[in-house]
C-alpha cells in the first residue's frame, strides 16, 4: 500500500477554494446534485455539520442556502443518481457535496484542552493501547461532584458540532451532532423501539452481561482480530437473526452512514471528484482514508468475511448496547487501533442536561450527549464513561470500531506476526523497525485545527 501524504494540500488559498467550490456548485449540472438535497432518501446524511472551529464567543456563522431539503417524489433520474452515488461511496468512501457543505456550515466551537496526545498510552507496537485499571474508589457519577473536582460541563445541543483539540492543535475528538433532517429523528425513534424490543427478548451469555464496560447487555458483531484469534474472524453470535433484524433497519443504516460521513467529512477521499473542496473542512479525512484502505484490502483479500453495511462503512465491527439504561464505567477499549477513532451514537429518550453525558477523565470534560447524536473519540487511548440517566428514562448506544489487530494483520501481508517471521524474516525486521514510529505516524493522521480555523474569517467575508 502507498503511504498516505498526510499534509498534502492543493496549493490554493482557502478563499479561492471556497469561492471556486461555491461557483462550481452554483454552475453544476442538476444531474450531479446531491440526491439528498432533493429529498430522495436523505443520502446527504454523510455530511454532518463541519467543524469550523471558532471561539464560542465569536458566535455563529449563518450562510446562505442553509435550508432543509424538501421532499419530492423519487424519479428514475434520482434512482440512477442514487445508484451512481452508492457506487462512488463503495469505491472512494464518503464525501460531502458542495451543497451539503454550504448548508451545514453554521455555529461550531472548539474546546481547547491541555491534553498532549503524544502521551496517550499506546503500546510499543503502536497498534493498540495499554490496559486500564478503573480507579478505586470509583470516580464520581454526579455532575456537581465532578464539577467540584475541577471538571467542566461541555454544552452540546446534539446538532451543531464541537471539536476537541490539544496544545498541538490536532483534533482528537468531535461531538459531531446529527443530520438536521427531521426524518432522522423518526428513524432514531424506530431504532430505539427495535433496540428495546430485541434487547428484551435476547437470552444473553454471561460475557454479554458482565464485561468491563458496565452493567448492561452488550452484543458485538462484525469482523475482529485480537486476543485469541489467528486471523480476522467474524464474531459468532447466538443472536444472529435478531441482530440482523437491526442491521437491516433503514434507520440504523442511516446512523452508520452518518457516522462514516462525519468521520470522513472527507476532502482526501473526495479529491477525485472535486479537488477544490479538499481544503474546506475536515475532522479526520486522513484517518478515514487510512481505515478505508485497510478494510477494503482486508475484505478483498478475505472475501468470505461478512462485511456489515457492505463497503459503506469503514468500521468492520459494531456493538449494540441494549438498555434500558446503558451507563458505561471508566474504561478504555485498548484493543482498538491506538490512534483510531470509534463512533458512539446515543439512543433513547432522556434529558441530556441531567444524565447520559460522556465523561472524558483525561481532560476533565463532561460532554452532554443528546439522543441521536454522535461523538467520535480515540476509544483505545482515552478513558471514557457515561453518567447515568434518570430512573424513568431510556438510554442505549450503538458503537462502531476496528481492532488494531486488523491493521497489523494487513501490514504483515495478511499474516500473523509469527507467520511473517517464519516466511519472510527480512519483512518482519522491517515491520518491527516501523513500530517505533507507528504511533507518531498515526497521530499525524489527525487533522490540525489550524487547517480549518483559517477558513472562518474567509467565510465571514463572503
Ligand atoms: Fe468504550
Amino acid at each position: 500500500m502507498e503511504a498516505i501524504d498526510i499534509e498534502k494540500g492543493c496549493g490554493l488559498g482557502i478563499h479561492e477554494l471556497l469561492k471556486d467550490a461555491i461557483a462550481l456548485e452554483e454552475s453544476a449540472d442538476p444531474q450531479d446534485a446531491d440526491p439528498g438535497v432533493e429529498g430522495e432518501d436523505s443520502d446527504n446524511d454523510e455530511v454532518p455539520a463541519p467543524s469550523i472551529p471558532v471561539d464560542p464567543k465569536i458566535g455563529s456563522l449563518n450562510l446562505p442556502g442553509d435550508t432543509p431539503p424538501n421532499a419530492v417524489p423519487q424519479s428514475r433520474a434520482n434512482r440512477q443518481r442514487k445508484r451512481k452515488r452508492e457506487a462512488e461511496i463503495l469505491k472512494y468512501g464518503y464525501r460531502p457535496s458542495p451543497i451539503g457543505l454550504k448548508r451545514h456550515v453554521r455555529m461550531a466551537a472548539s474546546v481547547k484542552t491541555d491534553l498532549d496526545v503524544k502521551d496517550l498510552p499506546a503500546t510499543s507496537c503502536g497498534y493498540a493501547a495499554t490496559g486500564h485499571t478503573p480507579p478505586k474508589p470509583a470516580l464520581p457519577a454526579a455532575i456537581q461532584a465532578l464539577v467540584d473536582q475541577g471538571y467542566e460541563v461541555v454544552k452540546n445541543d446534539g446538532k451543531t458540532c464541537k471539536v476537541f483539540v490539544g496544545p498541538d492543535n490536532r483534533i482528537f475528538a468531535v461531538a459531531a451532532g446529527q443530520p438536521c433532517d427531521p426524518t432522522y429523528k423518526e428513524d432514531h425513534d424506530d431504532v430505539c423501539r427495535a433496540f428495546l424490543d430485541v434487547g428484551a427478548r435476547l437470552r444473553y451469555r454471561d460475557s454479554e452481561l458482565n464485561h468491563k464496560r458496565g452493567d448492561f447487555p452488550a452484543v458485538n458483531i462484525g469482523v475482529t482480530h485480537s486476543r485469541g484469534t489467528k486471523h480476522p474472524v467474524f464474531l459468532k453470535s447466538d443472536h444472529q437473526e435478531a441482530i440482523d433484524e437491526l442491521l437491516e433497519m433503514k434507520g440504523l443504516q442511516r446512523m452508520a452512514k452518518f457516522a462514516n460521513g462525519a468521520f470522513s467529512l472527507s476532502p482526501a477521499s473526495m479529491h477525485i471528484r472535486n479537488p477544490l473542496i479538499a481544503a474546506f473542512a475536515t475532522w479526520a479525512p486522513n484517518l478515514y482514508s487510512y481505515y478505508k484502505r485497510y478494510t477494503d484490502d482486508l475484505f478483498e483479500k478475505m472475501p468470505k468475511l461478512r462485511r456489515i453495511f457492505g463497503g459503506k462503512s469503514v468500521f468492520p465491527c459494531v456493538a449494540f448496547n441494549f438498555g434500558p439504561r446503558v451507563c458505561t464505567v471508566s474504561h478504555r477499549d485498548q484493543l482498538n487501533l491506538s490512534f483510531g477513532w470509534c463512533s458512539i451514537q446515543a439512543l433513547g429518550w432522556f434529558d441530556p442536561e441531567r444524565g447520559g453525558h460522556l465523561v472524558l477523565d483525561d481532560i476533565k470534560k463532561i460532554i452532554e450527549f443528546p439522543a441521536g447524536s454522535l461523538i467520535l473519540i480515540p476509544s483505545a487511548t482515552l478513558i471514557h464513561r457515561n453518567l447515568p440517566v434518570q430512573d424513568h428514562e431510556v438510554r442505549m448506544s450503538f458503537t462502531q470500531f476496528c481492532s488494531g489487530g486488523i491493521f497489523r494483520f494487513v501490514d504483515n501481508g495478511f499474516r500473523t506476526q509469527n507467520e511473517l517471521k517464519e516466511q519472510d524474516p527480512q519483512a518482519c525486521r522491517e515491520i518491527m523497525e516501523k513500530k517505533k514510529s507507528r504511533w507518531n505516524l498515526g497521530l499525524s493522521l489527525w487533522s490540525k485545527l489550524s487547517d480549518v480555523v483559517q477558513v472562518v474569517p474567509e467565510l465571514a467575508a463572503m
